[in-house]
């Protein structure tokens, strides 16, 4: 496991682009795994600046998502459909007919799984973490072992994501997530933490054991994982 802790949000940003940029140069059909929240949202825009600089190319690129809510329309703006055309996809070459998300066929989660295998499997996923240790939306007590499927949200994490709502009865309350199984046959796993309220987890998963109850600590079994952290997310492992 590589791990960089970096000066601040933005220094955090431009090296995890950097990374993700090299690995599209070197490989122009690369396979993405992609997450949403508001930790790689500054990612997302550097590699679109990238882009806009001739640097890149997506036009070959598909991507695979963690996971999106159930329960709303793709066109809500809660939804990660929207948000990646927010925050990535309108700004990039990108042909939306290779941009994937789990609830895409409907409750047939095999399928989505069957698409990620058929592309080659996942050369990269970008993965964030919850304050509860969640990696797409696999809560505390997910089994190692499950692929893509239908889950309900744990009260942190409705907590967390209600700041993008108007009201906590708005979060959707039911999403369908890649597993942790999914996750980890990714040939290239980078894990993202930015801000204080991560160090404790990010201290759990890195460096504590490999539980269940803390669902990113199986990434310390991974072969080829690359963590990049702020300097507040990187605070206790530091020491
Ligand atoms: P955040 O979410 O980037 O908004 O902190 C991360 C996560 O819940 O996986």
């Amino acid at each position: 496991m590589q791990i960089y802790i970096e000066e601040n949000y933005e220094k955090m940003s431009q090296k995890a682009a950097e990374i993700i940029a090299e690995k599209i140069k070197s490989n122009p059909a690369l396979i993405l795994g992609l997450a949403t929240g508001s930790t790689p949202i500054r990612t997302y825009e550097i590699l679109a600046e990238k882009y806009k600089k001739g640097e890149l190319d997506f036009s070959r690129i598909k991507t695979f998502n963690l996971d999106d809510y159930l329960g709303l329309d793709f066109n809500d703006p809660q939804s990660y459909h929207q948000f990646m055309r927010k925050n990535f996809f309108s700004k990039i070459n990108i042909d939306l007919k290779n941009a994937f998300f789990p609830n895409d066929f409907g409750s047939d989660y095999e399928k989505y799984e069957n698409k990620i295998k058929e592309s080659g499997g996942i050369d990269l996923q970008v993965v964030g973490i919850g304050r509860n240790g969640h990696i797409g939306f696999n809560e505390p007590g997910s089994a190692f072992d499950f692929y893509t499927r239908e889950v309900e949200l744990d009260e942190t994490t409705i907590k967390d994501n209600s700041r993008f709502f108007d009201d906590i009865s708005q979060v959707p309350k039911r999403a369908a997530t890649m597993g942790i199984a999914t996750i980890m046959n990714a040939k290239q796993i980078l894990l993202l933490a930015n801000g204080e309220n991560k160090k404790e987890i990010i201290y759990q998963a890195l460096k504590g054991p490999i539980t269940e109850k803390v669902p990113a600590s199986i990434l310390q079994k991974h072969q080829n994982v690359i963590v990049v952290l702020d300097n507040e997310a990187g605070e206790k492992i530091k020491t």
